[in-house]
């Protein structure tokens, strides 16, 4: 199987201040990528997660290029695959919260299904030969059809956000069947890291039971406890993404660990990993659940572990303590914050 040479690749990022975005981003530039990113104006900064990559003392000149846009606004996407010319382009921007599709379905579906479909319409145009990485999720399975899942398994979305990434899936597979465009849709199941959203279960969870600890929060409120998900590492995951475009044949594939954990059982590792008891703590809100919920993940990546040699390096018991550790700093340094201004006050 032949892997092309990556120097000096040129590589267009969409959702590139995300989680995954960050992580993509870096494995690319390790990789000797020339990597562009889209960025949405917004009021305050949200280039965080990429900040180190942008400047980064020991590599002065810049690594990063962004570039303004939208995967609504057809036009700035035209022109910036024009004048860049990107040997790959990665789909990962989204509104990829699924509690938050059920309140503004239509938005959800305008940017994630529309927002991929006028995307490959200006690769179409602009860039036909870019190899092309679609976002999909095993929230596509929904009320799954069998266990595990895998690329055969039919689709069966239960929320918004799961209908609009179906619709993205099928249009990519259809740009690559009627235009023969390079384009792989990646069906991930859930991935998270200490750069993953706040109000995603896990990080939810770390950063509650972390600022518990440290004296900061006396409580956290959740929904559905027995949701079971397929959890791992975002850092994992990223690298499945390039594999896939670096192929002879563009493909789907299923990316995920094989295994299953309930939310509750997150709880329990997190808050046992600070000697808390988790119980006195955990409160029930019914605002946290969903109209209708995808009761149970599981994936099966033979494909992608057989045909791209993907492999995980950290296990769920090594994904939350590393979210643990990481939270642990933030909110230590969230106290000594705390306590410096009240001495101040108090001086
Ligand atoms: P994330 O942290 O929520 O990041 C989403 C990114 O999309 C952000 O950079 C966001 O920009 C950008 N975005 C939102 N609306 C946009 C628009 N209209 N135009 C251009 N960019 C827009 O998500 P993630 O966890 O990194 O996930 C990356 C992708 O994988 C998403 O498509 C998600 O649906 C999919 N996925 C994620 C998982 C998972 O477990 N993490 C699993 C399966 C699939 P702002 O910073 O400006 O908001
Ligand atoms: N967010 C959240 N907040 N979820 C909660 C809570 C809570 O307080 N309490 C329980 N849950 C349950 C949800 O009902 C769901 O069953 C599970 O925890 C996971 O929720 P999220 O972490 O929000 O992730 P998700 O599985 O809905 O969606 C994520 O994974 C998909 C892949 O399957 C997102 O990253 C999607 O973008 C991604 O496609």
């Amino acid at each position: 199987m032949e892997i092309h040479n990556p120097k000096s690749k040129r590589a267009l990022i969409l959702g590139i201040t995300g989680q995954d975005g960050s992580y993509l981003s870096e494995l690319l530039i390790s990789k000797g990528y020339e990597v562009h990113g889209i960025i949405r104006r917004s009021s305050s900064f949200n280039t965080e997660r990429i900040e180190h990559l942008y400047h980064d003392p020991h590599e002065p000149h810049v690594r990063l290029n962004l570039h303004y846009g939208d995967l609504m606004d057809g036009s700035s996407l035209r022109a910036v695959i024009s004048q860049i010319q990107p040997d790959e382009i990665y789909n990962l921007g989204a509104q990829s919260h699924v509690r938050v599709s059920f309140d503004q379905p239509v938005y959800t579906v305008e940017v994630d299904a529309l927002g991929t479909l006028i995307l490959l319409e200006a690769i179409r145009d602009a860039a036909p030969r870019a190899r092309f990485y679609q976002a999909g999720s095993s929230e596509m399975f929904g009320k799954v059809r069998e266990v595990p899942q895998r690329e055969a398994t039919p689709f069966y979305p239960r929320s918004p956000y799961g209908c609009a990434k179906v619709f993205a899936h099928w249009q990519t597979l259809n740009y690559r069947e009627a235009y023969g465009m390079f384009a792989c849709n990646g069906i991930l199941f859930n991935h998270e890291s200490p750069r993953r959203g706040e109000t995603f279960v896990t990080r939810k969870i770390t950063r509650a039971a972390t600022r518990i600890k440290e004296g900061l929060q006396e409580a956290v409120y959740l929904g559905n406890l027995e949701a079971r998900r397929d959890w791992g590492y975002a850092g994992d995951y990223v690298e499945a993404m390039w594999l896939m475009l670096q192929q002879e044949e563009a493909q789907d594939y299923v990316v995920a660990t094989g295994e299953t954990h309930s939310v509750r059982e997150f709880v329990e590792e997190t808050f046992g990993l600070l000697d808390l008891d988790w119980k006195k703590y955990v409160r029930i809100d019914p605002r946290y659940f969903r109209p209708t919920e995808v009761d149970l993940l599981l994936g099966d990546s033979t494909k992608a572990r057989t045909l791209l040699g993907w492999q995980l390096t950290v296990s769920f018991r090594e994904l939350i303590k590393m979210m643990v550790e990481a939270d642990r700093k933030l909110a230590r340094r969230e106290r000594l914050v705390k306590e410096s201004s009240a001495m101040i006050q108090g001086a």
